[in-house]
């Protein structure tokens, strides 16, 4: 099946659309109702029952991997301005988390598998409760139907999330992340926030204060002094506190 210029793979079950995205070019698209293996960031395991939007967009990057360094946040950027259109408000966790109102709302995996493209996968609960699969969400994990009263269709939700990243996609063709990066730092939710980094076996605490314009996380310490950090030394964020709401 054809959504403008995407190629539309369904299944009624996968292991995981990540690795079935693995093989297939450019603006390929792997959609499944539910995955029996799905992958998560630092090897958990992602519940995918039936009722969530579970799929994984192939996005060619051509030229240098350097070019497209900062492609996880132009992915949240996409899936935030998709929840915009249905007036839910979302912001991003750094790197790849979507939250509402301090809950997680969606992730975001993605993998080189090829030099030529990414595969970013997207798991978003609509209806599915990941808390009753888990306990362990409790009052971590959220879903959509939480957040508005007229869930939207799953497939309405993807192709409006693909016309997105399609555009997301073409702004960072030419210049990268720069373009995005004012529209990414007003996605945090209030500033600065303070978060433990995790950088090999070293925590670093400090206040996350948004992103430069090459991508790279900015961080504040006690003492107001600045440390910036590439996302590729930083292997986790975790927010230690909320900021009080105004
Ligand atoms: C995370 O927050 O840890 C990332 C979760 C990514 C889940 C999605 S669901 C579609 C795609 N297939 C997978 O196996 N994982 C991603």
């Amino acid at each position: 099946m054809k959504w403008k210029r995407w190629r539309l793979f369904h299944y009624r079950e996968l292991a995981s659309t990540n690795d079935t995205a693995r093989e297939l070019p450019g603006w390929s698209v792997v959609l499944a109702d539910r995955q029996t293996a799905g992958r998560g960031r630092h090897g958990r395991p992602w519940h995918s029952s039936e009722g969530g939007l579970w799929c994984s967009l192939v996005l060619p990057t051509p030229g240098s991997a350097d070019h497209w360094r900062a492609l996880p946040l132009a992915v949240g950027l996409a899936v935030i301005h998709t929840l915009d259109s249905y007036h839910v408000r979302a912001r991003m966790r750094w790197p790849n988390d979507i939250m509402v109102e301090d809950r997680k709302l969606a992730g975001l995996l993605l993998e080189r598998f090829h030099p030529d493209h990414v595969v970013a996968g997207i798991g978003l609960n609509l209806v599915n409760d990941p808390a009753s699969e888990d306990t362990e969400l409790l009052g971590i994990a959220t879903r959509l139907a939480a957040h508005t009263p007229s869930v939207p269709g799953r497939d309405a939700f993807l192709c409006l999330l693909l016309d997105s990243m399609a555009k997301i996609q073409e702004r960072m063709k030419d210049s990268g992340i720069t373009d995005l990066v004012e529209e990414i730092n007003a996605m945090w939710g209030p500033l600065p926030r303070s978060v433990t980094l995790h950088r090999g076996n070293e925590l670093i605490t400090g206040d996350f204060s948004g992103i430069t314009d090459s991508g790279d996380l900015i961080l504040l310490d006690a003492e107001n002094k600045t440390s910036i950090f590439p996302a590729s030394q930083i292997s986790q964020l975790t927010e230690t506190q909320n900021p009080p709401s105004s």
